[in-house]
């Protein structure tokens, strides 16, 4: 910190105590905003939501039809909020001879009211630039080896538009309940790295 002289550099613990004081001189409460945020976080932008939002899907041809035409409007229905600037939700289905996955080549965008906030390697240069380039080879090394004749086609997440993955319903559930059925989905599922 310029001008502290002999003293030094402010520790963090400092700094953040610094950061408070003001945000609370103005009246921001930023302890609050913290608590808020981590409970949000933990408890609410969970990926649970999006395996309620595929099994419905997979059990109600109606509901699968407006997912499809409009995600945002359809997850609202089954009271999932999006943030204002998540302005569409474009739901990818993936079909035996397809599989659609998603990324973020900037930054780290998801739907993640709905997925869950997105994993570290998510977030990675690395998966980041080479999914695009190499989306095979990097399938492979997750543990998804597709058959040459599966057809990968990988979507850019941007600020105003988010995508889920809507995975194949797996075989042999025939007639297992929604909620059985949200059991199986995982968050890899829906960014489209795995299948169920
Ligand atoms: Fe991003």
């Amino acid at each position: 910190m310029p001008g502290s002289g002999a003293r030094g550099t402010a520790s963090v613990e400092q700094r953040v105590a610094a950061i408070e004081a003001a945000l609370d001189e103005r009246g921001l409460k930023p302890r609050e905003a913290v608590e808020e945020l981590s409970h949000l976080a933990q408890e609410e932008w969970i990926p649970q939501n999006g395996a309620r939002v595929v099994a419905k899907a997979w059990t109600d041809p109606e509901f699968r039809k407006r997912l499809l035409a409009n995600g945002r409007e359809a997850v609202a229905g089954l009271g999932i909020k999006m943030p204002p600037h998540h302005r569409h939700l474009v739901v990818l289905e993936n079909t035996p001879a397809i599989q659609n996955v998603i990324c973020c080549t900037l930054c780290s965008c998801t739907a993640f009211t709905i997925i869950g906030l997105p994993p570290d390697w998510y977030k990675d240069l690395e998966y980041r630039s080479r999914v695009v380039r190499q989306s095979r080879t990097v399938l492979r090394e997750m543990g998804l080896d597709l058959p040459p004749e599966v057809e990968i086609r990988v979507w850019d997440t941007t600020a105003d538009t988010r995508y889920l993955v809507l995975p194949e319903r797996p075989a042999g559930t025939e007639g297992w309940s929604e909620e059985k059925l949200a059991g199986l989905v995982t968050r890899d599922s829906m960014i489209g790295v795995a299948r169920l």
